[in-house]
């Protein structure tokens, strides 16, 4: 089968023939339908100090997807040929205190789909059987590949109670609108999102954000005070790894105010210990999805009506993978799917 592997470690991609995955006991195989493209198979391709340290090669790459179901192993009950399914791609080991105790989110030797282990951008994926979403309710294709990304905006948005409440997010990347869009249908009062990206307020705004500010320009206290709070953001969402956001996070909290945090910072950074100290602020960090209530609530989320057509923004043939990449490491575009059926 052709499958978009690591093959060399160096700054590239390379699409190939490789054997079709085996299954066990307990394990699905997957036909793959379309993939989405991620930060991290973006950090896989430049070859850079992340991917030297995390990778060895040769790797199929590739977390976001969704595909149908073609076989399942001879313990697998309740999944069957035929179904559209996506997939959890953290894979726990199913034996630490957390894992046994049902917080599988929480397992301290998670495995990374297309990181630790080959990959979803192949026209096959073997999973095990505990790892897949079935789609019960009718799904869009495109949103279907992007499961993985929507459930961290999800897990991110859904940490703490919404309603009434007025949210910052900081970061509109993909991952940061999907929220915005969350928030927004989980009954916020307000939701203002920052980016130093015209291109990506831009797409914000589709998804209803009741404000996007370009921090290169203007402060998040303005847009603050352009909103009437005053009082300061009772939730932040932090979902641009940058120390500049962060910082300006926490001086823009309410007393009491919570922040959960996705954002993956490169290097550690200072922050006002002190503000968070004296304003009893919350912070709370966020690692995918928890399983399976963050996948449950993307799905009823998506049945009650919240719309994310706005995010996808490019589809390729997985054959113009390059162009994808391009598009997706441009910093304009909101997520780029690949197509593998063409
Ligand atoms: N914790 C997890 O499980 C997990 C999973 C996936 C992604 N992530 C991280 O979540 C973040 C969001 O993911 P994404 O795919 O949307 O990333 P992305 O890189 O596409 O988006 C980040 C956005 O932040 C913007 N930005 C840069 N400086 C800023 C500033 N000072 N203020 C506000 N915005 C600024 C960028 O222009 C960009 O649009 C990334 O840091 C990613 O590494 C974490
Ligand atoms: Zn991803
Ligand atoms: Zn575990």
């Amino acid at each position: 089968m052709k499958a978009l592997v690591k093959q060399k470690a160096e700054p590239g991609l390379w699409l190939m023939d490789v054997p079709e995955p085996a299954i066990g006991p307990g394990d699905v195989l997957i036909k793959v339908l379309r993939t989405g493209i991620c930060g991290t198979d973006l950090h896989i391709r430049a070859w850079d100090g992340w991917a030297q340290q995390s990778i060895d090669t040769p790797l199929t790459i590739g977390h976001e997807f969704v595909g149908e179901v073609v076989e399942t192993g001879r313990d697998v009950a309740d999944i069957e040929a035929g179904d559209l399914v996506s997939g959890e791609g953290h894979l726990v080991c199913g034996k630490c205190r957390n894992c046994l105790a049902g917080r599988r989110h929480l397992c301290r030797a998670t495995v990374g789909l297309g990181v630790g282990r080959d990959g979803a951008f192949a026209e096959y994926v073997a999973l095990p059987a505990t790892n897949v979403w079935v789609h019960r309710v009718p799904v869009d294709l495109d949103i279907a590949a992007v499961f993985d990304p929507f459930g961290n905006a999800v897990h991110t948005a859904l940490s703490f109670p919404l309603v009434g409440e007025d949210v910052l997010i900081t970061g509109a990347g993909p991952i940061g609108i999907m929220a915005a869009a969350v928030a927004r249908h989980a009954g916020a009062r307000n939701v203002m999102i920052t980016d130093v990206s015209e291109a990506r307020l831009a797409l914000a705004r589709k998804v209803g954000v009741s404000l996007a500010v370009n921090v290169a320009e203007t402060p998040i206290a303005e847009g603050q005070r352009a909103l009437g709070l005053r009082e300061g953001f009772d939730v932040g969402l932090e979902m641009s790894g940058r120390p500049e956001a962060m910082r300006d996070m926490i001086a823009n909290m309410t007393h009491g105010g919570r922040i959960a945090v996705l954002g993956l910072p490169a290097e550690e950074f200072p922050v006002d210990w002190s503000r968070i100290v004296t304003s009893m602020i919350t912070i709370k960090g966020i690692y995918g999805r928890e399983m399976f209530e963050t996948w449950y609530a993307m799905s009823v989320l998506l049945e009650g009506g919240l719309d994310l057509a706005p995010v996808i923004t490019g589809r390729y043939p997985y054959q113009d993978f390059d162009a994808a990449f391009d598009d997706a490491a441009s910093g304009q575009s909101g997520k780029i799917i690949l197509d593998w059926t063409v």
